[in-house]
């Protein structure tokens, strides 16, 4: 569907039972060497060598240090795809992106972001997700978390920032807490397709890819499912309407959730080394891919495993 046709008015989108239910774990007792990467969120993690299988203790003990600080960094991982996969793996199973033309031969599970390129196109996806999103939002099951693996990175630019959503619903008022609470929102991939179309790297999305991702309707604030935290879950990248509304009268509640999600100070910015591998909580934490490096000379090289999810309630 063409997203001009997605806005003409609101239609009443197919509601499907949420199942509200908090997986609260009992905390492992391994105990990690954890460092607070900033105050808004993420740690980095030392001490790992994840080109060897952990223990589930360890695994736990990740979990939990994720749902503490929704991203974690560990440097100075030069691992395989194999490597890369069975470790995702351990936190559910993988997804197979819909852009089918990027995953990694023999390795469906790993999304390329690449701009090297190989008989005249790039080995991945260049110059996407330049725009504030939480990865796979546009699915009725959403992702949980997603592991990338920087192979090559710009010596400056090619950051990714990461935006604290559970610090964003926290800090709103009682009364917009209450607003927003009680408010649906249809998301589509097809929004993206704006951006992609706007940084000029990436090719548009097929109609065929876009037939595979219908618009979907989420709260616009979800519970974690292992935290039992509220965060707001509102992505410029694929909103387009609350339920209900109209695209106009959707618009300035949007454009106040666009700015007051981006606060600086629930932003972290990540600086990429190769060989960082990068766990995010999609659940939690929104992200943007500056495209502020020069795509003909710097090479950046990204492998990306997604992790399934639940419903979001
Ligand atoms: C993405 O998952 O949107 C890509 C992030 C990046 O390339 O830094």
């Amino acid at each position: 569907m063409a997203i001009s046709e997605a806005l003409e008015k609101p239609r009443k989108m197919p509601r499907t039972k949420a199942r509200p239910r908090i997986r609260k774990t009992r905390k492992s007792k391994v105990k990690l060497d954890i460092h607070p990467a900033s105050s808004a969120l993420g740690a980095e993690i030392l001490g790992i060598d994840l080109r060897e299988r952990q223990s589930p203790g360890t695994i736990a003990a990740m979990r939990d240090a994720l749902n503490e600080h929704s991203l974690l960094l560990f440097r100075d991982q030069d691992i395989s795809p194999d490597q890369h996969v069975a470790f995702s793996r351990r936190f559910g199973k993988l997804e197979h992106h819909v852009l089918a033309e990027y995953l990694l031969p023999d390795h469906p599970e790993i999304y390329v972001l690449s701009n090297i390129r190989k008989k005249g196109k790039t080995i991945g996806r260049a110059g996407v997700g330049e725009y504030w999103h939480s990865d796979l939002q546009y699915l009725a099951k959403p992702s949980l978390g997603s592991i990338m693996h920087a192979i090559e990175v710009p010596e400056v630019g090619g950051d990714t920032m990461f935006a604290n959503q559970v610090a964003a619903y926290d800090a709103l008022s009682d009364g917009m807490k209450e607003l927003l609470g009680g408010l649906r929102l249809v998301n589509h991939f097809a929004k993206a397709r704006h951006y992609s179309a706007q940084v000029g790297y990436a090719r548009p999305f097929s109609d065929e890819e876009l037939k595979k991702t219908p618009p979907v309707v989420h709260p616009v604030v979800r519970t974690h499912p292992e935290t039992g935290r509220k965060a707001l879950y509102v992505s410029p990248g694929f909103a387009l309407y609350f339920e209900g509304m109209t695209e106009a009268e959707s618009r300035p509640i949007l454009e106040f959730i666009y700015k007051h999600t981006i606060n600086p100070r629930f932003i972290y910015r990540h600086q990429w080394r190769p060989h960082d591998l990068v766990f995010w909580d999609n659940r939690s934490l929104m992200h943007y891919a500056v495209q502020d490096y020069d795509h003909a000379k710097d090479r950046r090289h990204m492998q990306r495993t997604t992790i399934s999810g639940d419903k979001p309630f």
